[in-house]
Formats: structure tokens, C-alpha cells, sequence
């Protein structure tokens, strides 16, 4: 994209987020919160996701020289290190204007396109992988969940990776004791699919209010939407010395799936 265009891009993107109305604290989703408090869980995404991102990318899909990865919800560009350092070409979108003139503002060599949900602005087979981080646990409707699956099954090339993470069916347990978030609310008691868990992150205080999806349901997305579950796995917090995990270090909070889309 042209130097201009980009500039105008990132100033629109900035306007936009300046000018969106302020939402009641509990309404909110990740991406309605600012941006830059969302910032703070590059931390935790580089103890907890790094070497799992960083493994499945490789054991699936290794990048050739010519390897283009979308970045599905890239929210503020949280992966987007992880897909260059495997060695790909990234591109983001998203539907949230504050998120992506973050993400802009980060990485500037990486084109993000602000999208409707579902709706990638790509030809068929372009991509080699693609990644989904945290970004199904925002939207509470299977068969919008289930359509965008299929455009991104629609925009990868056969033998193309989809890597989704989400929450585990553990992560919202009131009974948990996890260090880095609160899980103990009421709506938590009767988690169903599609319905809404709450965590609450005091250090960075926020407060997200997500959609429950069982490991079934993802099954369930990936088969609807054709393709080939490869993978699931459900990485555990390791003890770096600090003593900081708590039931991260037995229980996962976190699940990762690998599907591909068949040759
Ligand atoms: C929790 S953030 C995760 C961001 C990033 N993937 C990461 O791992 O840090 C969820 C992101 O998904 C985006 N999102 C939510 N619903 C979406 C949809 N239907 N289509 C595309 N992006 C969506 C939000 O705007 C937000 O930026």
C-alpha cells in the first residue's frame, strides 16, 4: 500500500477509535475496550501462546519464502510477531477500527483491512494459514461462528492450516483458582453453549464478558465448515521459577485447534 494511503488509513482508523461512544464497563468485549490496556496481555500471550503458536506452526504448516498467513481478529497484533517469525507473510483483519489502528500503529509493514464478520476481501486459495486468536469467544451466534469458518476454508489453498484458539471448557470454572484472572461470578455457574462467562483481569483491570464454546462446539465449527480437525491441544502453564501460575500450572485454560482444509 502506498505511503499516503496508509497514513490516511491509520488516521481514519484513529478518528474512528477517538470518536466511538463510551460503552458501560460491564458490556464490554475485549475489542470494546481501549486498545491500549489490551496491549498489556502481550506478556501473557508471550508465556502461554508463544511456544504453542511457534510449535503448530511448524509441525503443520513450515513457511516457504512465499508463505502468506491472514491473521483473522488480529485485534492489536498480538500474533502477528509469532506469524512473521515462522517465517510468513502476514495480512490482518478485523472489525473493529480501535484494534486495527493499534495494530497499525505496531506494525507497519503488514497490511490490515477492516472487515464485516465473514467477509475476507480475498480470492479463493490465497492463503497458506491462517490463525484465529481469541476471536470466536467474542461472537455468540454458531452460524455466524460457522460462516466465517467457511470464508476462511474458502481463502486458504488445500492443504492450508487453520490455527484457532480459545478458551478451554475449564477456563470459566468459578471454581478455578487461576493467578493471572477472576472467574468466580455467578453467570459462570451455568456455562452453555453460546452462553456468557465473565473473567476479570484486576492487574490490567478489565473486565470480559465472553461466549462459553464447549471443545464439542469447535469439533462441531470445523466440521460444518469442512475441514479436517487435525489437533487439539491444551497447553499448561510452565513454572518459570516466579511462583505466579496457580491452577494454570494442572489445569489448561486455553485450547488450540490445528484443521486443515483437505488437498
Ligand atoms: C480478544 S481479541 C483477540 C485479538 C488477537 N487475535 C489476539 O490474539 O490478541 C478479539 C478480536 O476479534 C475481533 N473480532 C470479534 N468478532 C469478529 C468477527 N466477527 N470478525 C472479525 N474479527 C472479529 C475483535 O474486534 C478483536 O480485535
Amino acid at each position: 500500500m502506498a505511503r499516503h494511503s496508509r497514513f490516511t488509513l491509520a488516521l481514519s482508523l484513529l478518528m474512528a477509535w477517538l470518536t466511538q461512544p463510551v460503552l458501560a464497563a460491564n458490556t464490554m468485549q475485549y475489542s470494546e475496550q481501549t486498545a491500549e490496556r489490551y496491549l498489556h496481555f502481550n506478556w501473557l500471550a508471550k508465556s502461554l501462546l508463544e511456544p504453542v503458536l511457534q510449535k503448530a506452526l511448524q509441525d503443520y504448516h513450515p513457511a516457504t519464502d512465499t508463505a502468506l498467513a491472514l491473521d483473522y481478529g488480529c485485534g492489536t497484533g498480538i500474533a502477528i510477531p509469532y506469524l512473521k517469525k515462522a517465517g510468513y507473510r502476514v495480512e490482518g483483519v478485523d472489525i473493529e477500527p480501535n484494534m486495527l489502528a493499534a495494530a497499525l500503529t505496531a506494525h507497519m509493514d503488514v497490511p490490515f483491512t477492516r472487515i464485516t464478520s465473514g467477509k475476507i476481501p480475498r480470492p479463493e486459495n490465497t492463503y497458506d494459514l491462517a490463525l484465529a486468536s481469541y476471536v470466536i469467544v467474542e461472537i455468540g451466534d454458531r452460524d455466524e461462528i460457522i460462516n466465517i469458518f467457511k470464508d476462511i476454508y474458502r481463502t486458504l489453498k488445500p492443504g492450508g492450516v487453520l490455527v484457532v484458539m480459545g478458551s478451554s471448557d475449564e477456563r470459566h470454572n468459578p471454581d478455578r483458582q487461576w493467578a493471572s484472572k477472576d472467574v468466580d461470578f455467578p453467570e459462570n455457574r451455568n456455562r452453555v453453549s453460546g452462553s456468557r462467562v465473565h473473567s476479570r483481569y484486576s492487574k490490567q483491570d478489565l473486565d470480559f464478558y465472553d461466549y462459553f464454546w464447549s471443545t464439542e462446539d469447535y469439533r462441531d465449527f470445523f466440521t460444518q465448515s469442512g475441514f479436517n480437525l487435525l489437533e487439539h491441544q491444551q497447553p499448561l502453564a510452565t513454572d518459570d521459577g516466579r511462583g505466579y501460575w496457580k491452577d494454570e500450572l494442572t489445569i489448561p485454560a486455553t485450547s488450540l485447534f490445528v484443521a486443515q482444509k483437505p488437498y
